[in-house]
């Protein structure tokens, strides 16, 4: 089975994924793979973000012989996978990890925009694969990987998606 971990910037995916590894899980970070085939493309300055083609970047999961792990970063539900998980966070902390982890402001909103706005949460429920997400507002990178963990032992009703809502938010980070 193949799972894609992904979530908005600052979510707290790679934190989760080191606990993920330790339970036996076969982590592979996207941007670690796109940068290992050479598709990173053109970076743009203003986001501090590589581009990726979603082609270009299964062709390189598809030539990795992959079949049994979590796939983890903002890109991975564009990637095939059997089930997502969208690790969701309230902007405002959010925004709090991001500015700790030094990030410029702009790059700070336009992340806990994009999360108020639900953005990369429709982004996976377009493909025909089971959703779930978890809300890691507070939660801890440990109880964050056990959530992941429950989710993917079968547990679905807790982390069904529809639960978190922050479009409130959108407009202060507009
Ligand atoms: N559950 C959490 N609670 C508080 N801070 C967290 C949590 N998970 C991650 N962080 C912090 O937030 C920042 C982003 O975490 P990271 O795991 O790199 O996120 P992502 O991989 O989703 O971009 C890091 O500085 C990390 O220490
Ligand atoms: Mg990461």
């Amino acid at each position: 089975m193949i799972v894609a971990l992904t979530g908005t910037p600052g979510t707290g995916k790679s934190s989760a994924a080191q606990y993920l590894t330790r339970a036996g899980w076969d982590i592979l970070e996207v941007n670690e793979l796109a940068s290992r085939h050479g598709i990173l493309r053109s970076k743009d300055p203003l986001r501090d973000s590589f581009e990726v083609d979603p082609d270009e970047l299964q062709g390189a999961l598809a030539s990795e012989d992959y079949r049994h792990g979590i796939l983890v970063g903002h890109l991975s539900h564009l990637l095939e996978a059997d089930l997502v998980v969208v690790l969701r966070c309230h902007p405002d902390e959010l925004a709090r990890r991001l500015r700790e982890r030094g990030w410029p402001e702009a790059k700070v909103r336009e992340n806990a925009l994009a999360e108020a706005l639900d953005i990369i949460l429709a982004e996976a429920m377009e493909n025909d694969v089971p959703v779930y997400e978890v809300n890691t507002t507070e939660l801890s990178p440990e109880l964050t990987a056990k959530a992941v963990a429950e989710i993917l032992a079968g547990e679905k009703e807790k982390y069904a998606v529809g639960n978190i809502d922050w479009s409130e938010e959108a407009l202060r980070w507009s």
